[in-house]
């Protein structure tokens, strides 16, 4: 067992409170290896930007819980020597799909816990979430929950439409689970194909407009719940020239699409105070991969692709958190 103050991390707690008051949001980048946490890490601490590391059921299986732990204690070390005095770095578990994962992530070092019972009856999800909630408290660890379901693949459910969250259930919800921030459903999706083309028009040069958020429930929400912390899920924006390079390097991602950067500076400056992103990520990854794959065909050093990938999630990264989230600058 291991408290994460211990590794140097902190919750979400005063993050959460400065970035409502601010107008900004936190970037919450979820990452499986060494080259993205490194991009991370680099990007937080060249813009001085707080961090939330963002881990999935699928990446704690894909990068062993153990190196996970050693990775984030790693990285508050490494932004330090990075010349950040005091990183401000949350490990968090992404979509948590039980409390027995919860309890798992929090005694292994996690700052901060989603539990995910968005698909569950509503009396189900709020019984889950407060269990995960009074486990977490007791080690000062926050806890994000969910009401609404993203269209898309979310928890390993997939859902062909989306359902908004109710605004008339988020003070019921938050009261009943004690539950330190809530996800939220607007209309982002996860992935890269977050609206069909049929839901879309399309611009003069033939690309694709997705239809507009749901503001109107984010501000019923922020009503219901005056300065509470609210996230948004499926927040990529899929960069169309990230996107052409993987289709001109032999990729295929046609009519790939995802949410336009201007909403989600709107949403920034609300009550969302966290910004779900890992699609760019991919794609960053893998346009800068395929093009020395191309580009360089007797290349064999994985340095040599996984270099340039690393600079191209890092160009990302900085992108998000100065022209998007606003989150740059505070946390000096
Ligand atoms: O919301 C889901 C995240 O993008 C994580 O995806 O389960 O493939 O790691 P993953
Ligand atoms: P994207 O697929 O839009 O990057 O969303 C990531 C996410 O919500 C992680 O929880
Ligand atoms: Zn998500």
């Amino acid at each position: 067992m291991v408290n994460y103050k211990e590794l140097g991390l902190v919750n979400t707690r005063e993050m959460f409170a400065k970035a409502i008051k601010g107008g900004y949001a936190i970037p919450a980048f979820n990452f499986n290896n060494m080259e993205q946490l490194q991009a991370i890490i680099m990007a937080a601490a060249e813009t001085k930007s707080p961090v939330i590391l963002q881990v999935s059921k699928g990446a704690r299986n894909y990068a062993n819980q153990t190196l996970l732990r050693y990775m984030a204690e790693g990285a508050v070390a490494y932004a330090k020597e990075l010349g950040w005095e005091k990183p401000e770095i949350v490990l968090h578990l992404d979509h948590g799909d039980s409390f027995e994962l919860c309890k798992s992530c929090i005694d292994m070092g996690f700052s901060s816990v989603m539990i995910d019972g968005s698909h569950l009856p509503y009396d189900e999800n709020v019984a889950l979430t407060k269990k995960v909630v009074e486990y977490a408290h007791q080690f000062d660890v926050t806890v994000e929950g969910e009401l609404g379901v993203l269209a898309g693949v979310e928890d390993e459910v997939v859902a062909d439409h989306h359902t908004y969250t109710r605004p008339e259930e988020v003070v019921d919800f938050t009261t009943k689970t004690g539950c330190d921030s809530l996800a939220i459903s607007i209309g982002t999706s996860h992935g890269a194909y977050k609206f069909t083309p049929a839901q879309c028009t399309r611009n003069a040069e033939g690309r694709l407009v997705p239809p507009p958020l749901a503001f109107d429930v984010l501000e019923g929400v922020e009503k219901e719940l005056p300065g509470f912390p609210i996230v948004l899920h499926g927040s990529s924006s899929v960069p169309q020239e990230e996107v052409d390079t993987i289709n001109k390097f032999g990729g295929n991602l046609p009519d790939a699409i995802g949410i336009p950067e201007e909403e989600l500076r709107k949403a920034a400056k609300s009550a969302v105070c966290k910004i779900n992103i890992d699609s760019d990520s991919r794609l960053a990854m893998t346009a800068a991969i395929r093009q020395v794959m191309a580009e360089k065909p007797a290349e064999f050093d994985p340095r040599k692709y996984l270099g340039p990938a690393r600079d191209n999630m890092k160009k990302l990264y900085i992108h998000k958190i100065v022209n998007v989230l606003g989150s740059d600058g505070k946390a000096v």
